[in-house]
């Protein structure tokens, strides 16, 4: 439980600075409990607040956890040179809070994409200690065959890398799509693990982290969806 004055309040939800915030209190243009709250000094229990500003409703989240459904031609950096960034994907209050992926997708590549403000829980996610797995559904050039599945289970040696890295899982889905499941996120780990093992990706689409579907979310490409703490648990690593 936490109290807090109201611009500040605004300004943690992303909607601008403290003095933006103040005018738009003065304003008239926050609304709680049915009716203008003009003083921006006056504090609210933040647990559970519902503000609506401009006509729309937020609740109060000291934190932010969203997944995406990322289309192709969407750029995960920064500052993205090529296409737009996935940031503009969301509403512009989560770039005020500096929302950011959790590990990156190829601006070609489309699925699941984790976002958070959470320093420590993007930290976490991102660990090369944690093993959770994220599985892919790859679309190859040339035929699969049972010996690119089994060597890609063996483990392939890439570039940089000090020893071979192994798919956890992988089958083959149809003569051009693959499904593979890793637990490392190394830079176009999927790409890379494919041309080393004589293939080709041509298109690539995350479709689960750990327990953690796109059609369980039920988004469509490009929407997001806040995810609750059941579905943030289904994030854990495998034993
Ligand atoms: N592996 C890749 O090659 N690209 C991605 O975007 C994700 C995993």
């Amino acid at each position: 439980m936490s109290k807090l004055s109201l611009d500040r309040i605004l300004q943690s939800q992303g909607f601008g600075t403290r003095k933006y915030c103040r005018a738009l209190i003065e304003d008239g243009d926050v609304i709680i409990d049915g009716a203008p709250a003009t003083n921006y000094k006056t504090t609210y229990e933040t647990d559970g607040l519902v503000l609506t500003v401009f006509d729309e409703e937020w609740i109060y989240r000291a934190h932010l956890y969203l997944a995406l459904y990322k289309p192709a031609n969407f750029e995960c950096s920064r500052k993205p040179s090529h296409h737009p960034g996935v940031l503009t994907l969301l509403p512009e209050q989560f770039t005020w809070r500096e929302v950011q992926p959790v590990g990156r997708l190829d601006h070609d590549t489309t699925g699941l994409l984790l976002m958070s403000d959470d320093g420590p829980f993007i930290h976490a996610q991102s660990s090369p200690k944690r093993h959770v797995p994220k599985i892919y559904q790859a679309t190859t050039e040339q035929p699969i065959t049972d010996a690119l599945v089994a060597e890609l289970l063996k483990g392939v040696q890439l570039h940089d890398e000090p020893a071979p890295l192994a798919a956890v899982s992988c089958i083959a889905r149809g003569d051009h799509q693959l499904e593979i499941v890793l637990e490392q996120g190394k830079y176009h780990q999927v790409k890379r693990m494919l041309a080393a093992a004589g293939n080709h990706c041509s298109a690539l689409h995350r479709s689960a982290i750990g327990g953690l579907t796109l059609e369980a979310l039920g988004i469509a490409e490009g929407e997001w969806c806040y995810l609750t703490d059941e579905q943030l648990a289904l994030l854990a690593p495998s034993a």
